[in-house]
């Protein structure tokens, strides 16, 4: 296989594994807010990794932005609806970042926003792998 054909593909690659990340940070904040015994630990790895994942859905948006300009002649840069919802999930998640329950005091109004907004990007996160799906080459 050429370089031509293997580039592209790296963004997918990057993509899947930011998805994967938000999805599996997200349910372990959702986790550590059930009564079980794992609750604090779940809590912990949160508050750790979940800027990590924020980090790879950055990085795969300047990817997927890259891609199309440099090497993707058949696609308009941000001419999609993977773009438009890639966008939205990086969005949600820099206010997820910036009004962390432990940056708002665990106000109980602020926690409720975070909880809801998190569980919107987990969702978002599929949506936007699942557009990416027709957008390969
Ligand atoms: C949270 C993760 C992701 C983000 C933030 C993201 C972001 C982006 C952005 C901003 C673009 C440019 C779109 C445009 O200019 O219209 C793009 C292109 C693209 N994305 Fe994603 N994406 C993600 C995950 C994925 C996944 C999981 C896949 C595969 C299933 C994928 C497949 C593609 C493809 C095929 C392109 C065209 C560029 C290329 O072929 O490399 N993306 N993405
Ligand atoms: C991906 C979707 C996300 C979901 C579903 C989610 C969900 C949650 C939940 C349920 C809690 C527990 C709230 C409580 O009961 O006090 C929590 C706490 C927290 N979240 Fe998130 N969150 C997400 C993304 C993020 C992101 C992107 C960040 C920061 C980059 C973040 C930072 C935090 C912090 C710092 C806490 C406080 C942990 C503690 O009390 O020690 N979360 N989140």
């Amino acid at each position: 296989m050429s370089a031509g054909t293997l580039l592209p593909l790296l963004h997918p690659l990057l993509g899947a594994l930011a998805v994967c990340a938000v999805f599996f940070v997200g349910l372990r904040g959702l986790r550590s807010r059930r009564p079980r015994p794992d609750a604090a630990a779940s809590r912990a790895f949160h508050r750790r990794y979940a800027p990590a994942a924020l980090g790879l859905v950055g990085l795969s948006w300047l990817g997927g932005i890259s891609s199309v300009a440099l090497l993707r002649e058949d696609l308009d840069p941000a001419g999609s609806w993977h773009f438009v919802v890639a966008s939205t999930v990086l969005t949600v998640m820099v206010g997820l970042w910036l009004r962390s329950p432990e940056r708002t005091g665990h106000a109980p109004r602020a926690v409720a926003q975070h909880v809801a907004a998190g569980f919107f990007t987990m969702l978002a996160a599929i949506l936007t792998a699942t557009l990416g799906l027709g957008l390969l080459p």
